[in-house]
């Protein structure tokens, strides 16, 4: 394997990356990871402990402290396992969502964070979604997108996840909650969000996942994995 070969895929919250992430990975016959996941978990383990996300060396003592990794599951998502227990639905709330950028901004922090994602493409052929995998996750990849659409689109994404998993969260909330995460991912001073130089930039405010992976496989050079394409695979 190599990390050429590998598929980075960046942009801010509710983008859209992971579905089509992982409709991507399937297509190609590569394993897809959220390296937000593993933020998440960090997320979490932080709130369980009811420590201050702003408190830089406390974070740093949690990841320190905790394992932490993603397992793939036979349907092509991802599972998150924090020591040995598997948190896939816990790390996907509110509560989660609201401190998960602050503890995403430390140096220390992060390079626990890239090594160990670093190492998932070194073993397998990956499609890998977060902030900062074309700049720097890997930045060794030919293959880099960068994936956007309006906060209010983002936001109705949010919203409909939220919905399927019976919690309502009213929209003007979410617009805000998305607007302060991209804030603080794309204004830190380490690995901010922003696109790669060389990656694909798409707008996905009016296109279905389909069509972006589409447009992905087209700029890939593979438009005949187009077939086998579906929203869940
Ligand atoms: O992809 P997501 O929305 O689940 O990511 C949650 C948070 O994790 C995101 O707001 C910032 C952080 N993150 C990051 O800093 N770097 C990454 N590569 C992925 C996520």
């Amino acid at each position: 394997m190599s990390l050429e070969r590998s598929i980075a895929i960046d942009g801010p919250a509710g983008a859209g990356k992971s579905t089509v992430a992982r409709m991507l990975a399937h297509a190609l016959g590569y394993r897809y990871v959220s390296t937000g996941d593993l933020y998440r978990a960090l997320a979490l383990e932080v709130l369980r402990r009811g420590l201050d996300p702003y408190n830089e060396a406390a974070v740093l003592e949690v990841a320190k402290s905790v394992s932490m990794r993603v397992e793939p599951t036979g349907d092509g998502a991802q599972r998150t396992i924090l020591n040995n227990e598997d948190v896939t639905d816990e790390i996907r709330t509110a509560e989660v969502d609201a401190i998960v950028s602050p503890v995403s901004v430390y140096v220390e922090v992060r390079k626990y964070m890239v090594e160990a994602q670093r190492a998932i493409a070194f073993d397998v052929d990956v499609v890998m979604d977060g902030r900062d995998i074309g700049t720097v996750v890997l930045a060794e990849s030919a293959h880099k997108f960068y994936l956007t659409a309006s906060p209010e689109e983002r936001a109705r994404r949010r919203q409909r996840d939220y919905a399927r998993k019976g919690c309502h969260v009213e929209l003007a909330d979410l617009v805000d909650e998305i607007n302060r995460r991209d804030e603080v991912d794309s204004t830190r001073q380490v690995s901010p969000l922003r696109p790669a130089p060389d990656a694909v930039l798409i707008d996905c405010t009016t296109l279905s996942p389909e069509e972006v992976v589409e447009t992905m496989l087209a700029a890939l050079g593979r438009p005949d994995a187009c077939c086998i394409i579906s929203q869940n695979p």
